[in-house]
């Protein structure tokens, strides 16, 4: 089966009256109707002849649905933590309608079968569109051509350090025989680094005298994100074949990557985790904060921000990586990385904007067009005529304190507990169809596997 044969998931009709449209690339918002019909988006601006539900919108702002590139939903494997039930729940809840999700589950999906079971496992229960990452092991070099995986896996992850799961490519030469399949024989499947220096980690490790969990940036330290993220791009350069960096953290990594050609070669994204908190959260979050590559010291943060709005950086994605606050509670050494995000980036995003920290164009730049070119999410990102109509009604006037209570991932905690937030999704659309509005999601409404143009971008 080279593509998915699971029954067709239904379009909607619906339109929206009146509201402030963020339309793609980057213009200015205006106010106007859109319309969806049968899940696709037929009319922007003005709409003489309504379809289906008709939403009066005024005072209210419509964007596309965010596209999360990185998220940890655990299924198959540890579901106590999340499941993909509950991860696309609490992504429907923040505006997301497409997510990407990495292999580092149990078993880990590095073979054909792993992957159709994710999709398997997906249809019906997911509450947004979904893609699966193929993950890379030291020997699985041509695993993406012999099983034709290009249509069913939206990108190859390698752990270039080691993280939460056994995934692991840190020896040069099966890192390189990755890099060597071509484009052309991978259908242009991007790669997708985790980049750590896995011997400078355990150099560090080695070196640290009782660590805490204040030190985690030291031992995974910016020297470590530096030498991977340059290594995975000259083997980029050398084979000309697609790179994504995962979760730039450091300002060295947005220093190397300014340097080269806007080339569509290698892209890259950051994480809400590292623009709103840094080293001198450890004191308060103590190994809630903990998380790989780690949160460093507020320069980095600057320096990443800055990166985004230059455009070296094109995209955002949260890592979304639960792991229960019992797990979270053991000493520094046992405790797991990763922390939740999926629910908080928009409204996270949303709140810059209203602190002027970047513009609304630019989260849906961000969010939505970016993610979706840098992985050829066909139909997805964008508010025009002919794309999909997932979209994301936003009350950006609605203030909000975020509470451990509220969060729908099954981890059921936010490292912004107590935080007031400005900017609030208040209805979630799959093609047409609300999926979270007014505060509940909605029955019965679910999302479909993605499609890719990979080699596009
Ligand atoms: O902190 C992290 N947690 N970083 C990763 O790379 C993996 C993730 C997880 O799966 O828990």
């Amino acid at each position: 089966m080279a593509t998915l044969d699971f029954p067709k998931v239904p379009g909607g009709d619906l339109t929206f009256r009146e509201v402030e449209l963020l339309l793609p690339g980057g213009a200015a918002p205006f106010v106007g109707d859109l319309r969806i019909e049968a899940g696709v988006i037929t009319a922007v601006g003005m709409v003489d002849r309504p379809a289906g539900e008709v939403i009066d919108a005024r005072g209210l702002t419509l964007m596309p649905g965010v596209i999360d590139p990185q998220v940890h939903f655990r299924e198959p494997g540890p579901t106590h933590k999340e499941d993909l039930a509950t991860g696309s729940a609490a992504a429907a809840v923040g505006g997301v309608t497409s997510f990407l999700e990495m292999p580092n589950t149990q078993p880990t999906t590095t073979t054909r079968a792993a992957v159709l079971d994710k999709h398997a496992r997906a249809s019906g229960r997911c509450r947004a569109h979904w893609g699966f990452f193929l993950g890379a092991t030291p020997e699985n070099q041509d695993l993406l051509a012999r099983e034709a995986l290009a249509p069913l896996v939206c990108g190859l992850k390698i752990f270039m350090g080691s993280s939460t799961g056994t995934l692991l490519v840190d020896d040069p030469a099966a890192l390189e025989a990755h890099f060597a399949v071509s484009d052309a024989v991978a259908r242009g499947v991007p790669i997708a680094v985790h980049a750590e220096n896995e011997a400078r980690l355990r150099a560090n490790k080695a070196a640290a005298v009782a660590p805490t969990v204040r030190d985690h940036h030291r031992l995974r330290d910016a020297e470590a994100a530096r030498l991977a993220t340059a290594q995975a791009v000259a083997l980029a350069e050398k084979y000309r074949r697609r790179l994504h960096i995962l979760h730039l953290s450091t300002a060295e990594e947005a220093a190397l990557l300014a340097e080269r050609p806007r080339d569509g070669l290698v892209t890259s994204e950051t994480l809400p985790q590292y623009l709103w908190l840094d080293a001198r959260d450890y004191d308060r979050l103590g190994t809630r904060l903990q998380m790989n590559p780690p949160v460093r010291e507020a320069r980095h943060g600057e320096a990443l921000w800055a990166a985004l709005h230059a455009g070296v950086i094109d995209c955002m994605a949260t890592d979304h990586a639960p792991h229960t606050l019992e797990e979270k509670a053991r000493p520094y050494g046992e405790a797991p990385s990763g922390m939740p995000g999926v629910e908080t980036l928009l409204p996270l995003m949303l709140h810059a904007a209203h602190l002027g920290k970047c513009t609304l164009p630019q989260v849906v730049q961000w969010l939505c067009e970016a993610p979706a070119r840098c992985y050829g999410l066909t139909g997805k990102g964008r508010l025009s005529v002919g794309a999909d109509g997932d979209v994301v009604l936003v009350d950006r006037r609605l203030s909000r304190t975020l509470r451990d209570a509220d969060v729908v991932s099954k981890c059921g905690w936010t490292p912004y507990a107590g935080w007031t937030l400005t900017g609030f999704p208040v209805l979630t659309a799959l093609r047409g169809r609300p999926v979270y509005r007014d505060g509940r999601l909605v029955d019965d409404v679910f999302g479909a596997p993605l499609t890719f143009a990979h080699g596009a971008t």
